[in-house]
């Protein structure tokens, strides 16, 4: 069955981290000077970049690299054209369909768009095809640390449109399957699942409005990402790619 995502349309109306970075956005901060980017790598994309906001920061801290972003809504495009740097390039681009752009990136990150689509492999595919035939591609979002691959269907039934059970988006992979996955690519010269670690500082409320955004909350004395789906455990999936390389 098709499975919409109506959620998406739900981060339009979020600007606050136009203006104040997430925490997350701060470990990308620290991802990419761990990789030397300024210096080895000076080109990045971000993929489901949504407003922008990311991008924004991370190019006040990296002045002399190129940054582009892409999503699908064209009104989280426009926002982000309106309301980030003009250094930045967006424009409209679906990473689950081949790449139709030239534009080609030493690093790729995204962030909350893995767990959105069920044929990985293609996935990671077209995630190769937008990167330099040597960098990184970082990909931030829930994962399963049991070896379990989950696949949810839900209705929101304050903000589902259609009002039916058609809702996807949420799955969560175990890592044991995206390393069955990446060690099959020749082009991916190692991998490594980096935790999220989330300070007890760091308080996000429930939205009564949005079950689905995720707050924060204390499990067993650690500071968790929930929502009314899946608790959750963050991971940045780092893959090295270097195109040249034969396995
Ligand atoms: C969970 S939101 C995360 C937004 C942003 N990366 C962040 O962390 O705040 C997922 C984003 O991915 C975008 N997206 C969904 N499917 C996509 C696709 N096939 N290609 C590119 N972007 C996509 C959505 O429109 C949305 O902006």
């Amino acid at each position: 069955m098709k499975k919409n995502r109506d959620h998406d349309f739900l981060y339009l109306k979020d600007q606050q981290y136009l203006t104040t970075p997430k925490h997350t956005t701060l470990i990308f901060e620290n991802l990419l000077k761990d990789i030397s980017f300024g210096k080895d790598y000076t080109s990045l994309w971000d993929i489901g970049c949504s407003n922008g906001s990311m991008l924004n920061y991370l190019q006040s801290k990296f002045t002399n690299c190129k940054f582009f972003g892409s999503d699908i809504i064209p009104e989280s495009i426009e926002l982000a054209k309106q309301r980030t740097s003009d250094t930045i390039e967006y424009f409209i681009d679906d990473i689950t369909k081949k790449k139709n752009t030239p534009i080609r990136c030493d690093v790729l990150i995204s962030v909350g768009v893995f767990q959105i689509y069920d044929d990985i492999a293609k996935l990671i595919q077209n995630y190769l095809s937008r990167s330099e035939d040597e960098g990184y591609i970082l990909l931030q979002g829930p994962f399963n640390k049991y070896g379990v691959d989950v696949n949810i269907t839900y209705r929101d039934n304050k903000n589902t449109k259609t009002n039916l059970l058609d809702q996807g988006g949420w799955n969560i992979w175990s890592l044991d399957h995206i390393e069955e996955e990446v060690k099959k690519i020749k082009e991916i010269e190692s991998f490594e699942f980096i935790p999220v670690v989330f300070p007890d500082s760091l308080k996000i409320q429930h939205n009564k409005e949005d079950p689905l955004r995720s707050w924060t909350t204390n499990v067993n004395g650690v500071n968790q990402f929930l929502n009314a789906l899946v608790l959750q455990d963050h991971y940045v999936v780092k893959l090295k790619v270097n195109k040249s390389i034969k396995k």
